[in-house]
């Protein structure tokens, strides 16, 4: 399906419905991209060209490249669709400087979270001209997914949790499996790329018997690699990690235990959860050629030309007595930003192509919002929280970040296409429930 004259990079894509068979040899139905959840790498300075095609029944979609700075008209957004049964062709370059891990996901009206649930997600890796990490560390992607299936083999409907909360499933994933196996020699070096393509679970993870160092956010390569013990990872965001394997046995990949904010009843368990195990053989190996002590650098965006003000809220509309209904399709429950809902004839903010802007993302609802903005990939300067200030430990290339509750975010960011861009928060269940804008670049 990909062919490769250098400098071109062309592929198919089909949405189209499909089975995974999970447990007890029971056949779930869900929708994939070519039959999986396909992992497409191309280059720096490539021209890509993806020919899509809608196979849903009855749906429209279409495809958001994720974090990728294609033009706002090849970019899926809701006001793009494609018709079930359509086609179209996705066009766009990849500008040096821009190797990362990114994805891809549907985006149609109305529709993103559900067909992200039922499957639809894809990665994809631009490659750098020159990659300062040592090859011999391999380049693995980890895509974390979870994943509820009814008894039957079905998947559920939503329940009020899932709107409120977004929708977490009840088995982790990675790269569709359940804690696969992974072999490795000891004093081996790896490099992991980590992907949350949950709809809404909170990814707070640890290496158990290995060493983790950041070498790279949603946008790239970091300045240097960073040791760390843990990590949260929210959704959409993703973090490549060189993980040192150092002591024979087991290494795990598992979940610790994070305050969301969860509504309700029903808080899914978070912690405890193994998510890959790797076996690490006791044999120690050749030495393996030393990480970089830098990576590369990221400038700074300058000094922003304007501030704008992000303000996110929940209403929870149809309580009366505490109890929450959802009166026949009548949906009450409402994730605002600045007081509005998301409309797709509505443009929210209007900018300039190339201007410097501060953004002020304030979190004045009860639970985390991981916000996310199209086209571009942004620099955190701050977070604030009960007059707190704190600056990130490293400057870093990110499109998502989450936005705790009562937590204030500062970043900078420049877009450098004209046309409609969206911004939300990933946890697609509130993006469908309104918290979405859209900025109009000119
Ligand atoms: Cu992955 Cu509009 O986003
Ligand atoms: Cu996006
Ligand atoms: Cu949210």
């Amino acid at each position: 399906n990909q062919s490769s004259v250098p400098g071109l990079f062309k592929a198919k894509l089909a949405a189209e419905p499909g089975f995974v068979r999970f447990a007890d040899g029971l056949d779930t139905p869900v929708l994939l991209y070519n039959g999986t959840n396909p992992v497409i790498e191309a280059n720096e300075g490539d021209k890509v060209e993806i020919n899509f095609e809608n196979r849903i029944p009855g749906e429209p979609t279409t495809i958001h490249w994720h974090g990728m700075p294609v033009p706002a008209d090849q970019d899926g957004n809701p006001m793009d669709p494609v018709a079930s049964g359509g086609e179209r062709l996705y066009a766009f370059g990849l500008p040096e400087g821009s190797a990362a891990s990114y994805w891809f996901h549907p985006h149609p009206h109305g529709l993103t979270a559900e067909q992200v649930y039922r499957g639809l997600a894809g990665i994809f890796l631009v490659k750098p001209k020159n990659d300062p990490i040592p090859p011999e560390y391999g380049d693995t992607v980890l895509m974390l997914t979870d994943l509820r299936i009814a008894p039957d083999g079905t998947m559920p409907e939503n329940t009020m949790a899932d709107l409120m909360n977004g929708r977490v499933g009840d088995h982790v994933l990675v790269n569709g499996q359940k804690n696969p196996a992974m072999a490795v020699a000891l004093g081996e070096k790896r490099r992991l790329r980590l992907y949350n393509a949950t709809n809404a679970r909170f990814l707070r993870l640890r290496f158990e018997n290995a060493d983790m160092t950041v070498i790279g956010t949603d946008g790239g390569l970091i300045e240097a690699p960073v040791a760390v013990n843990e990590l949260l990872l929210t959704p959409a965001e993703r973090v490549e990690l060189i993980v040192s394997f150092d002591k024979p046995g087991e290494a795990r990949l598992t979940t610790l235990d994070y305050e969301r904010g969860w509504m309700g009843p029903g808080k899914p368990n978070e912690a405890g959860l193994t998510l890959l195990t790797a076996n690490v053989s006791d044999e120690m190996m050749a030495a393996m050629p030393p990480l970089p002590a830098t990576l590369r650098s990221i400038e700074s965006l300058g000094a922003p030309a304007i501030t704008r003000r992000f303000v996110l809220t929940e209403s929870m509309g149809g309580m009366d007595d505490g109890s929450m209904s959802m009166s026949s399709g009548n949906m009450e429950m409402k994730f605002l930003i600045n007081g509005a809902s998301f409309d797709m004839n509505r443009i929210d903010e209007v900018s300039k192509v190339g201007q410097v802007e501060l953004w002020e993302i304030a979190n004045e609802a009860d639970m985390d919002h991981p916000f996310h903005v199209h086209g571009t990939q942004f620099q955190i300067i701050e977070h604030e929280k009960e007059g707190t200030v704190s600056a990130p430990p490293y400057r870093a290339w990110k499109d998502t970040v989450n936005v705790a509750a009562g937590e204030t975010v500062r970043i900078v960011l420049r877009q450098d296409l004209p046309g409609p861009r969206m911004y939300h928060c990933h946890i697609l269940e509130h993006e469908q429930l309104g918290m979405m804008g859209t900025i109009d670049i000119q």
